[in-house]
């Protein structure tokens, strides 16, 4: 597998998944609400205690709204990050340079592509939705950590777009297929930036030493916890939106213990996913068995 892990085998293949936001959702291009548009996997909402079928369908719907806003989120604070990387050490090596810079390059295309399907959404759904935030508040809390617990975080986050793909969006086909084929093509270039986070965490890890390294596992593990009280957060602003949707009321979905369900899949949608990783865990390995050890203990949280 480490074989394709180079700066200029990276590039190339980045080259050949390249493709336009115009070519995922065109001018006025419209999701199908009849369909669900997160797999089950992912959303949970086929499960949701105390649902009706219709509300459990409006609620997958609503898990697709914090889909989208929480791409927006972490490619916000993902985009810097990459650049202050690749400005560090311009001179390196040119593909390296390159690479790094397509990969910047990608996720602002990513964030004006989630935009997009955001604004489709609000235009068609009826109702209104809310997400945590504000974005640069949420950037500025995750990127004043140690740049390698925030690496690590990304790595996760690359790894997790691959895992949820490829383990229950591509053989789904109940879909919405504009909804898939977000998720098939943000598939195709994250996992040229999963194996560019790769070199970026082994590289920043082969300067440290053993105790700075797991200080920065720490601090991933801050980042973590703070975006899982995001979640939390944002599994209520769900619960108030579908009120709003279905003309009822918050408390009798509480009384269902509804947000700790849903709280509890989007843990493992945007956190648990990612840790349960190979990939993840394999770099993780290499450069800190005690931290590797450590997520052991604290990944059955985020299932
Ligand atoms: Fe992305
Ligand atoms: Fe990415």
């Amino acid at each position: 597998m480490y074989r394709s892990f180079t700066y200029d085998a990276i590039l190339a293949s980045s080259q050949r998944a390249a493709w336009r936001i115009e070519d995922v959702i065109p001018e006025g291009a419209a999701l199908d609400f009849g369909r669900p548009f997160l797999p089950e996997a992912l959303a949970r909402t086929a499960a949701a205690p105390g649902l009706s079928a219709d509300a459990r369908q409006v609620l997958n719907h609503i898990r697709a709204h914090e889909y989208l806003g929480m791409f927006e989120l972490v490619e916000e604070f993902i985009l810097p990050f990459i650049l202050d990387h690749v400005r560090a050490d311009l001179s390196l090596d040119d593909n390296r340079t390159r690479a790094l810079l397509q990969f910047a390059g990608e996720e602002a295309k990513h964030i004006q592509l989630f935009k997009r399907f955001h604004h489709a959404f609000v235009r068609d759904f009826g109702s209104n939705c809310a997400m945590i935030g504000p974005s640069e508040a949420i950037s500025a809390e995750v990127l004043r950590h140690h740049p390698l617990g925030i690496a690590l975080f990304i790595l996760q986050l690359e790894w997790m777009t691959q895992a949820h793909y490829l383990d229950s969006i591509r053989d789904d086909t109940d879909l919405d297929p504009l909804m898939k084929s977000l998720l098939r093509h943000h598939w195709m270039e994250e996992a040229q930036h999963a194996r560019l986070d790769t070199l970026m965490v082994e590289a920043m890890a082969e300067a440290l030493p053993p105790e700075e390294i797991a200080r920065a596992f720490d601090e991933y593990l801050e980042i973590v916890a703070f975006v899982d009280a995001g979640l939390g957060t944002q599994a209520k602003l769900n619960l108030e939106a579908l009120a709003r949707a279905t003309g009822r009321s918050v408390s009798e979905f509480d009384r269902n213990d509804l947000r700790a369900q849903q709280h509890q899949s989007s843990r493992w949608t945007f956190l648990g996913s990612g840790m349960a990783h190979a990939n993840f865990q394999a770099t993780l390995a290499r450069i800190s068995p005690s931290a590797r050890a450590k997520l052991d203990r604290i990944a059955p949280l985020y299932r």
